[in-house]
């Protein structure tokens, strides 16, 4: 395997989109950019111009649907054996795909995060069952199906297939010893275990993966303090998992670092423990590292790391966000006299961020999701996705602006860049892609509970689907539906392969709304076991080369 550093920065940050001023180092979740982008003949882009860009009309079918152009095979999925001992995991959130070697961008691993359990399917344990009581197996089981799984793709004549028991096929789990990157220890415990509740993510200029713990709260419960600072427990959704495991809440919540070439990792203790949606970095022009991260819950904050050193995600300092005064707020409990009154240390203030966050006046914002940083203007765009206590069923996306473009600096402007809604054509936006020719994609995640209802403001939209927005041409700016669900399912972690021609992307939780085995709300993929299964797929077809190649087409 080659891992060369440099050329990797470069394979994704000097590209040239135009008249676009690449900044040294520019990546997030899904975000790729190529400088070998395929050079194509006269009547190929005639081809590829007269290809239309239809957007698909919303719908309730049980079935991954796609406009003209697109189509999709189905890469790995839920139970599928990828070595001789494990097999991939449940609940696919965030995908992304690192070639080994920038020059054959058919050849590499895809991460995959397993974000939470449904007992009914992965453990046989019924939550609607009253007289229903996880047994220790059953945990065990749930606690191997969430995290992430590395698994080897290559494509060969056009298709993509798993490459089964390659060396690096292998899991991260719930139950895999993960030590903290922090000098003091963490109530108690120099290490964690396991990973959980893997949401969304990102990778690093050193080729690795990052995946980020979000509402670890489900597993082990939170630890809650009082006005007098006491502290007590708060059990967790899964019931279950404390009755037989004493892993301390303060264990999760954090940005984990996973290592492809050996499957090592690290708890990130520096950017901060909150319900981590993702983390998008951006390397600065000295090698240190920005880090950006949202905490999705209701009036969740969003947050900044600054890296000291270079490539360093320890050293460093987090700021939140002031989105009405446009300024970065430092967590640093050495500079902070009212951290100090209440934390008695940096460790402290990590291990409670969101407490650290308000009193320090971060700005409580409508569950932050996904963040990217736009190829061509360097904005960073948040998904913010609802925030139904306050009356945002719909959500928007949010536009940061640093000052003088320094994403090391703490001054900024924001803006909503769209909001949600039955008239712009989108509701929840979650996961952001940024493609090739700086064209926006979008997911979106009505929850399984409120779709399809007529009491609930989410009839119109029908299941969740997958949007572009495009940059240029008759349709910049407009939202077009491009691919739906199946029923109850998610779109999530949409990620392009370094030569734009696939866009990997997860189906998420098909027939999540299920009650009984005998009766599933979903089929889909269709399997003979009639199980609705999560599963990776990859999507290639004019359509994708099309819009990654929209510029040219449209100029
Ligand atoms: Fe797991 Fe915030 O979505
Ligand atoms: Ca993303
Ligand atoms: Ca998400
Ligand atoms: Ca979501």
């Amino acid at each position: 395997m080659s891992y060369n550093r440099r050329s990797f920065i470069t394979f994704l940050g000097k590209a040239t989109l135009g008249a676009v001023v690449a900044p040294p180092f520019l990546m997030g979740c899904g975000q790729n950019k190529n400088p070998n982008t395929p050079q194509l003949d006269v009547d190929a882009l005639a081809a590829l111009k007269r290809l239309p860009l239809k957007n698909i009309a919303a719908s309730d079918v049980d079935d991954l649907l796609l406009t003209e152009g697109l189509d999709y095979q189905l890469l790995v999925k839920w139970g599928d054996a990828i070595n001789g001992d494990d097999t991939f995991g449940y609940n696919n959130d965030f995908t992304c795909f690192i070639p080994f070697d920038d020059a054959n961008p058919d050849d590499g691993l895809v991460w995959g995060n397993h974000e939470y359990i449904n007992g009914l399917f992965v453990s046989g344990y019924n939550r609607r069952d009253p007289e229903a009581k996880r047994t220790k197996a059953q945990v065990d089981q749930e606690m191997y199906n969430v995290g992430g799984s590395i698994v080897r793709i290559k494509k060969t004549n056009g298709q993509w297939r798993v490459i089964e028991n390659d060396p690096n096929n292998r899991r991260i789990t719930g139950h895999t010893p993960i030590p903290f990157n922090w000098d003091q220890p963490v109530i108690g415990k120099r290490s964690a275990i396991g990973t959980l509740a893997n949401c969304s993510g990102g990778i690093t200029p050193w080729r690795t993966f990052l995946t980020c713990e979000e509402n670890y709260d489900d597993c082990y419960g939170e630890t809650v303090y009082d006005t007098n600072n006491q502290p007590s427990h708060v059990r967790s959704k899964y019931q279950g998992w404390e009755d037989f495991y004493d892993h301390p809440p303060e264990h999760y919540g954090w940005v984990v670092e996973v290592d492809p070439k050996d499957g090592s990792a690290q708890k990130h203790i520096a950017l901060g423990r909150f319900a981590h949606e993702c983390c998008t970095l951006k390397q600065l022009e000295d090698d240190r590292i920005v880090a950006y991260s949202g905490d999705d819950q209701n009036d969740g904050c969003l947050y900044k790391f600054i890296g000291s050193t270079p490539n360093s995600l320890k050293e460093g300092t987090l700021y939140v966000a002031d989105t009405v005064n446009g300024e970065w707020l430092s967590l640093d409990w050495a500079s902070q006299p009212v951290l100090q009154q209440h934390f008695k240390d940096q460790t402290e203030v990590l291990v409670r961020t969101r407490e650290a966050a308000l009193l320090v006046g971060g700005t409580q914002l409508n569950r932050p999701e996904d963040i990217e940083i736009d190829p061509i203007s360097g904005g960073v765009f948040i998904s913010l996705t609802n925030n139904k206590p306050k009356g945002d069923f719909h959500g928007s996306i949010l536009k940061l602006e640093e000052t003088a473009g320094a994403y090391d600096g703490l001054t900024f402007e924001a803006s909503t860049y769209k909001a949600g809604g039955e008239a712009e054509g989108f509701t929840c936006p979650d996961n952001l892609a940024f493609d090739h020719a700086g064209n926006l994609w979008m997911t979106s995640d009505m929850s399984g509970s409120a779709m399809h209802k007529t009491d609930k403001p989410y009839m119109a939209f029908k299941n969740n689907s997958l949007y572009v927005i495009p940059r240029f041409g008759e349709d910049a700016g407009k939202v077009i539906r491009v691919i739906s669900a199946p029923r109850d399912a998610e779109l999530t972690g949409p990620w392009f392969a370094p030569d734009g021609k696939t866009l990997f992307l997860s189906v998420q939780h098909p027939g999540e709304q299920t009650q009984s085995l005998d009766a599933p709300t979903s089929l889909w993929p269709f399997d003979d076991d009639r199980i609705p299964k999560s599963a990776v797929v990859a999507i290639q077809g004019p359509l994708i080369e099309k819009l990654n190649q929209l510029q040219k087409l449209t100029s």
